[in-house]
């Protein structure tokens, strides 16, 4: 059996719109998915898993079952319901209790600034596509630094690719857009931009803690051996792992994510602007990363396309509908023997080995990574508050295990966070994609831990895969 080591975070993720609910109270300002949730009339997040007001008890929970570590994010149009301006009190206080919780009962929080809930009124202007919305974000950063001086470990963004293509390319986040490449690159760029100018103020003001980036990052295979599946696979990862990587960390875009820029542009007729002030400030923070957060649930197999872009997002967990035809990129397809969950996510832990053995090689100064994300939505079973949920605890062992592998070959992993600590409201799911360590009955808000909660304790304690 494999072993983590001793001073590893076993830890438990959650975001603020998927846990807190409450998207009303306490004096929080709107934010796009309101509305867009509103008008699909499929599910909304209230109550999500109410973490509003039962904090105390899931991170109680998390004390009990060996979670020495809780990735939470702040909702920004909580401090700042309109984006810039006023700042409502009532939200500060929120955090601010939250974060005495955790100390009292010794669990580390993790605090993302921004996981997809940009406040409505900057979002309705362009999101990250308007320069007004980095700037807004960049004096939202600093405020929490002032303000929050008993966080240690923040990060700024969470999966700029998602947002990215979600929100133009694939249209399953608001605004709804779709095949827009144009779009999803300048979303890109400038949200590594507003990364960057964080960094360097968090870094000038020489503010206490540590700051990174979290990244989701799924990397690419060719189908086959043919030259054309891999060049599909090499536009397909230079769009959404190579670009962030170079962004993050060499501060401007390789050779091989120009070209493959300037391929996917012209087969789209897209553009976008790129300006040689933002380089100056990716530069200069290029070296100022403390940790690399990476999200990790799967890998794509990758083959030619030559149609025009079509896609099926399986938000239902009707397993085979997935489809994912971008053109001038290509299609992402299933592999004979390679397992998959019921929402068409790839099963294939060597790629996060990969994935950990790519990045200390590339861009061996990253400093140190943690896994910020990883783990299994599935349907879970109630059965008189008992939960068997042995393939999610398959699944974790297996990624575990080739975690562990990436350690031993010398990549420095300090943590792992597992999505998610409880069951939460997902995007584009709402409540039957399950991923918690402890089940949530939505309606009575009681928690109860499943099998893989009692696995995973165990596992933190003795720091073995088991
Ligand atoms: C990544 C996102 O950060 C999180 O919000 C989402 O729910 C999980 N992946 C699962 O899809």
């Amino acid at each position: 059996m494999l072993r983590l080591p001793e001073d590893f975070i076993f830890g438990g993720a959650t975001a603020a719109y998927q846990a807190e609910g409450a998207t009303k109270k306490g004096g929080k300002g709107p934010v796009a998915w309101d509305e867009f949730l509103e008008k699909q009339g499929r599910f909304l997040a209230d109550p999500a898993s109410d973490f509003y007001h039962q904090y105390p008890q899931d991170i109680a929970l998390c004390k009990k079952f060996g979670v020495n570590g809780l990735r939470l994010s702040i909702a920004w149009s909580r401090i700042f319901p309109d984006g810039t301006g006023e700042v409502n009190q009532e939200g500060v206080d929120f955090y601010h209790k939250v974060f005495a919780e955790c100390e009292k009962e010794g669990v580390l929080p993790f605090v993302t600034l921004h996981h997809f809930d940009t406040p409505k009124r900057l979002f309705d202007q362009g999101d990250f596509l308007n320069r007004d919305t980095m700037d807004a974000f960049v004096s939202y950063a600093q405020f929490c630094f002032e303000e929050f001086t008993e966080v240690r470990y923040w990060s700024t963004f969470n999966e700029i690719y998602p947002v990215a293509s979600n929100q133009y390319l694939l249209g399953v986040f608001p605004p709804g857009i779709r095949f827009n490449l144009g779009s999803t690159i300048q979303c890109l760029h400038n949200m590594m931009v507003a990364h960057a100018r964080v960094i360097n103020i968090f870094k000038d003001n020489k503010y206490p803690g540590e700051i990174g980036v979290v990244h989701s990052l799924e990397p690419k295979y060719p189908a086959s051996d043919s030259e054309e599946d891999k060049h599909a696979a090499f536009l397909d990862d230079a769009l959404s792992v190579r670009f962030l990587l170079d962004a993050t960390y060499l501060g401007h875009y390789s050779d091989e994510t120009m070209q493959a820029l300037k391929e996917i542009c012209e087969a789209n007729d897209a553009s976008y602007t790129f300006l040689d002030e933002d380089f100056t400030e990716m530069e200069k923070a290029s070296h100022r990363n403390d940790y690399l957060g990476i999200n990790h649930y799967q890998c794509h197999f990758v083959k030619a396309y030559d149609g025009e872009s079509q896609v099926h997002h399986n938000g239902t967990g009707d397993k085979g509908t997935s489809v994912y035809k971008i053109k001038g990129i290509g299609e992402r397809v299933y592999k004979e023997g390679v397992p998959r969950t019921d929402w068409d996510w790839i099963i294939y832990p060597e790629g996060m080995y990969d994935l950990l053995l790519r990045i200390q090689k590339e861009y061996p100064h990253y400093n140190k990574i943690y896994i910020t994300e990883n783990g299994m939505g599935y349907k879970d079973e109630f059965e008189d508050g008992i939960i068997m949920d042995k393939p999610r605890i398959d699944y974790l062992r297996v990624y575990l295990n080739e975690l562990s592998k990436a350690i031993s070959a010398g990549v420095n992993v300090k943590g792992y966070f597992l999505w998610s600590l409880m069951d939460v409201f997902s995007w584009s799911n709402g409540y039957n994609k399950r991923y918690g360590l402890f089940y949530v009955d939505f309606e009575t808000q009681k928690r109860y831990p499943k099998e893989s909660a009692y696995w995973y304790k165990l596992v933190s304690e003795t720091k073995t895969i088991i």
